[in-house]
């Protein structure tokens, strides 16, 4: 099938590339020329695993190109996909400014029957005021329907999960897109879940805070662990067993944060009010979220004492491991506020680096992990990347003034490290 994206990023483009790697012809495009000159040069301007050999691959075949403007997407394809950000305004609720901009410069380029496909994440009832804002703005020859098809993968497993999805959400009641949108995703062979296009949105917000949920559940367990001496590990290896619980989304630690779950969670809670329901449960979430935080840090504090002019090592800059991606990274705010506390830092992220210098000012990046706690007097761990497990830890803890490391993601054991002669700091044990 012919298709195309608006919007080319972390979103887009996997989903292009994994679409036109299943046979389809996909246009990507992108309102940021650089990123697109990029594209069509054969470079790749974000990191996720086996994202560059996809995108080189179905470029070369021809199924997949890029272009910056939405009219040659439009008039190339049959079915329109929109990936385009949907960004927190300051108050939380969701700013659809992208959004409506797309709707606008797509009704332009109408000219028959399109099927127009809302990927971003959008508050519930977005669908009916694209079509309405499309309706206003397109020629009057022009036909199209709208459906809701939200994205769950992960970044950082973003090309499996597209390829391998445990399910695709088609949100329109409506025959001849619903039987267009199989076709599009017949090649994936996984539960389709049809539904009207406002529970499809809602799909979407309530997945996301569910799991930010189940984040900040265990957050909350690990503090009573540590209060009380139990060990969270074990406490969530013990829940997960349980079928209805399941392991996942159950390790403690500094929070979450990312470009997704603590903007869906401000926005949910803010529909919510708008609709006139008060999303307490929602809120508590973030509370404890937050807490996680304040937590660590007192933790590094009650144990440096004063921060200011000690040198610090942070391992992980990136939200979560194999990505580079530091939106909203808890570990870049750990690092601003041990800089606001007046510490020295020399940090190392895997893949993240390049990102975080144009936010993170100030501090020494280090190219090999195992230097990062050269002249230091502590290591903390901020992100949970698998290599991180690899440290040398011997090297680590004879080049630290005194062998102190806070692991804000629980990535090595408590006993082991304390037998290796560390003053070993965790979450929950
Ligand atoms: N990142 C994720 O893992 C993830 C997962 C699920 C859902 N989502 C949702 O998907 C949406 C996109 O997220 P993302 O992470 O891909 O964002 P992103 O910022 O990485 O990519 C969005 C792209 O859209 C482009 N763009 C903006 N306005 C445009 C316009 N008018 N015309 C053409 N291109 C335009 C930007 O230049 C950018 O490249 C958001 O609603 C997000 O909440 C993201």
């Amino acid at each position: 099938m012919k298709l195309s994206i608006i919007g080319t990023g972390y979103v887009g483009l996997v989903t292009g590339a994994c679409l036109a790697e299943v046979g389809h012809e996909v246009v990507c495009v992108d309102n940021d020329a650089a990123k697109i000159k990029l594209l069509t040069s054969g470079g790749i301007p974000i990191y996720e695993p086996g994202l560059e050999e996809l995108v080189k691959k179905n470029a070369a075949a021809g199924r997949l190109s890029f272009t910056t403007s939405t009219a040659e997407g439009v008039q190339k394809s049959d079915v329109i996909f929109i990936a385009v950000p949907t960004p927190p305004q300051p108050d939380g609720s969701v700013d659809s400014s992208f959004i409506e901009k797309v709707a606008r410069d797509i009704a332009a380029a109408l000219t028959d029957y399109k099927i127009i496909v809302d990927k971003s994440t959008v508050p519930v009832k977005t669908g009916e005021k694209v079509a309405e804002t499309i309706k206003r703005y397109c020629p009057a020859t022009a036909d199209f329907e709208v459906v809701s098809n939200p994205e769950f993968r992960r970044e950082g497993f973003a090309v499996g999960d597209l390829l391998k999805p445990d399910r695709i959400v088609i949100g329109t009641r409506s025959p001849r897109p619903i039987e267009a949108m199989k076709k599009v995703y017949a090649p994936f062979h996984a539960p389709m879940v049809v539904t009207d296009i406002n529970s499809a949105e809602l799909i979407k917000h309530a997945s996301n805070s569910f799991l930010a949920l189940k984040i900040s559940y265990i957050n909350a367990i690990a503090t009573i662990c540590e209060i009380t001496g139990a060990n969270v590990q074990e406490v969530a290896a013990g829940m997960g067993l349980d079928e209805r619980i399941g392991r996942r989304f159950l390790n403690a630690g500094i929070g979450f944060g990312g470009s997704c779950f603590p903007k869906d969670l401000s926005a949910f809670i803010k529909i919510a009010e708008e609709i006139g329901y008060d999303f307490r449960l929602l809120k508590e979430v973030q509370h404890i979220n937050a807490g996680q935080m304040d937590r660590f840090v007192k933790k590094i504090t009650d144990t440096l004492w004063v921060l200011k002019d000690k040198k610090i090592g942070v391992l992980g800059l990136a939200f979560k491991q194999n990505t580079d991606d530091i939106r909203m990274s808890p570990a870049i705010e750990l690092c601003q506020r041990l800089q606001k506390e007046g510490a020295l830092l020399r940090v190392h992220d895997p893949k993240a680096m390049n990102k975080a210098r144009a936010i993170l000012k100030d501090v020494t990046y280090v190219e090999d992990m195992n230097t990062v706690t050269e002249g230091c007097d502590a290591l903390v761990v901020a992100t949970e990347w698998d290599e991180f497990k690899q440290l040398d830890l011997e090297r680590a803890r004879k080049s630290l003034s005194h062998p102190i490391m806070f692991d804000g993601r629980n990535l090595f054991d408590h006993a082991e490290m304390e037998r290796l002669g560390w003053v070993y700091k965790s979450v929950g044990r």
